[in-house]
């Protein structure tokens, strides 16, 4: 208890006596080891020992497989992540020395997070929407309602709001309305004028006489 203190003093001094300055840090691409400043390892490299006196840092390559993205003083290099296709995942870009493995998802799904540890099926824009961005292997579809003007009648990963159908154009008129799920219904005009209401598609005629026909 008592030869504690005096220990100290005594290594205190030797320290003193031997190191006049041992350092304390050492600069950004350095790292301190036994009182003394070694130079890290570049990237894509690791440790294999630390500098003395008289030799540098020995660092070696990462094996193939491997990774290290900065500058350290690792005595092992990370191994590049496996894009499991178990889970939907395949390769985006093949790793190297000094950078990982980026794994992406299989067509007709996305990634669930910004790591991409597992893959969702893209959303459907359903009937009143329309597709505004389609979906990528790292984001999913995004939809947008179909302005006035527009429908969308399908759950579609890819399919627009579709302009309405204009019946003038196509020498007809409007029979019923559209809504943003539905397209224009033209009929044709029976000659009592532009946008008569009286108008009425032949075929729609004929079924409905059908009907009255059969029926008892
Ligand atoms: C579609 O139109 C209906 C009726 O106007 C409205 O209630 C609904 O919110 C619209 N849907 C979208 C996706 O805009
Ligand atoms: C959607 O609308 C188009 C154009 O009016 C039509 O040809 C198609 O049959 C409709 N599909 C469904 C599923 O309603």
């Amino acid at each position: 208890m008592v030869r504690l203190p005096v220990q100290c003093l005594l290594w205190g001094c030797f320290l003193t006596a031997v190191r006049p300055e041992p350092p304390t840090s050492c600069r950004e691409d350095q790292y301190l080891t036994n009182s003394r400043c070694c130079n890290l390892c570049p990237p894509g490299q690791k440790l294999v020992s630390d500098c003395t006196e008289v030799t540098d840092t020995e660092c070696l390559p990462c094996s193939k497989g491997e990774f290290l993205a900065t500058s350290n003083r690792e005595k092992y290099c990370h191994q590049h992540r496996y894009c499991n296709p178990n889970l939907g995942l395949q390769i985006q870009r093949e790793g190297t020395s000094k950078t990982d493995t980026i794994c992406t998802c299989d067509e007709g799904q996305h990634c669930t997070s910004h790591t991409c540890e597992s893959c969702t099926p893209h959303s459907l824009c359903l009937p009143g929407f329309g597709v505004k961005q389609i979906a990528t292997g790292v984001s999913d579809t995004i939809c947008e309602p179909c302005s006035v003007g527009f429908f969308s009648n399908v759950s579609s990963a890819f399919e627009k709001c579709h302009p309405w159908t204009s019946c003038e154009s196509k020498g007809l008129v409007e029979q019923h309305a559209g809504t943003n799920k539905t397209d224009v219904v033209c009929g044709e005009s029976w000659r009592t004028g532009p946008g008569s209401r009286l108008g009425r598609p032949l075929k729609l005629n004929m079924f409905q006489a059908k009907l009255t026909f059969r029926d008892p």
